[in-house]
């Protein structure tokens, strides 16, 4: 998997670090626009999933927009050199620094949660006497089949203005003159294998795109949101998202009106595959009738399988060993949770191998914390190792 080279120089750096395959980005990322080839679709790249500088940089070239969700994830796209008028700001939220922050930097458009919203956002337009570009998003009450924790179109879910109460915002909208609304926005979910949910999306968006239409307001655009799975269990085969049957999905189903357009938020199948998280073997132990492995990563630089048991990849990229074992692969965080995997068959590992999570470019570092007090890890990168 990795080259005899790049193992030799993972040897020389401390462990656990972040190693990011830039040529894989990029070749994902060309994947991405030779299916996206339609004028009216754009992608902005959701920053939460990984906003490390150099990941940025590469996805600026390639042309996207972004998806934030802060201030701080606008000012670090600005200062990447982002266009502004490709950015968006979602969250349910947004504090009023961060509004002003955005409504100064001139940002392309807000995604509104919520009539309190609305209104608070007028109020500082008003002040700063700027006209904002804002998008509903609305909340359509579709379940994906996705963990419970990663799910967001429900009616159980605090995203989105309930899609019940459109006639009323619209009216509300009459009264708040420095507000143009734009758009439509929708995020079902992330890490979504059945892709028959982005079709009753489009019916939905469809819908209520000629609601608005009929009430006397074309929109400049309708967002989908992200939500775009990738292959966790099979990593390497399936190194690239099918990136033509998601666009498909929508190129069949989704009904625009003239010169509008159909926005993305696409972050873990741009950022996933690409991201490597590199760690050490401590220690092993047998405790009553379980093997271990302890690693020098735990939670606090991945958190997915703690968090949802996310499944990731895991390898032992260093041992030459033919006799297989079952361990329970675990960090050395003082937290039970801090497992990654539990009864994986691995060759016999000993303390000093090397060992590879995979699939550890979304949401792995950006998610990562300081628990345990434990150091920030390093970055390398496939074009300077
Ligand atoms: N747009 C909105 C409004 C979102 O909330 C998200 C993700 C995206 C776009 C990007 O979705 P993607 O294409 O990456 O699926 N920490 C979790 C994932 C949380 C996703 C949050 N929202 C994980 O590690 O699985």
């Amino acid at each position: 998997m990795f080259s005899r080279e790049i193992l030799k120089s993972f040897k020389f750096i401390q462990t656990p670090f972040y190693y990011y395959d830039l040529e894989l980005l990029k070749t994902t990322l060309k994947a991405l626009t030779l299916e996206l080839n339609s004028d009216s679709f754009k992608v902005h790249y959701a920053i939460k999933a990984n906003a490390n500088n150099k990941i940025l940089n590469v996805i600026k070239d390639s042309g996207l927009g972004i998806d934030a969700v802060s201030g701080n994830e606008i000012k670090k796209s600005l200062n990447i050199g982002f266009n502004r008028k490709n950015i968006v700001f979602a969250g349910v939220g947004k504090t009023d620094s961060e509004i002003n922050y955005a409504i100064n930097n001139k940002i392309s458009c807000f995604n509104c949660e919520s009539v309190e919203e609305l209104e608070i956002i007028n109020n500082i337009s008003i002040n700063l006497n700027q006209i904002s570009n804002i998008s509903l998003r609305l909340n359509p009450n579709i379940e994906s089949d996705t963990h419970k924790k990663i799910t967001t179109g429900t009616d159980k879910n605090k995203f989105g203005i309930d899609i019940n109460d459109l006639n009323n915002i619209l009216k509300k909208l009459n009264s708040l003159n420095n507000l143009k609304l734009s758009g439509i926005h929708f995020h079902l979910g992330s890490q979504i294998t059945n892709y028959n949910v982005f079709k009753d999306l489009c019916s939905i968006a469809n819908r209520t795109n000629k609601k608005i239409f009929e009430y006397g307001v074309l929109l400049n655009h309708i967002n989908v949101g992200g939500g775009l799975s990738i292959d966790y269990l099979n990593p390497q085969e399936k190194i690239i998202p099918n990136f033509k049957k998601y666009f498909n999905i929508y190129k069949e189903n989704i009904k625009l009106f003239k010169n509008q357009k159909l926005y993305f938020e696409l972050g873990r199948s741009l950022v996933g595959q690409c991201g490597f998280l590199i760690s050490k073997v401590l220690f092993t132990k047998k405790s009553y009738n379980r093997n271990y492995i302890i690693l020098d990563a735990g939670m606090s630089e991945l958190i997915r399988p703690s968090l949802y048991n996310s499944f990731h990849k895991i390898s032992n990229i260093t041992s030459k060993e033919m006799i297989n074992k079952t361990y329970d692969v675990v960090g050395p965080l003082c937290e039970s949770s801090d497992v990654f995997i539990k009864n994986l068959k691995l060759p016999m590992s000993k303390r000093g191998d090397l060992f590879c999570i995979h699939s550890s470019g979304a949401y792995g570092e950006t998610m990562s914390s300081n628990y345990n007090l434990r150091n920030n890890i390093k970055s390398y990168y496939s074009d300077s190792i």
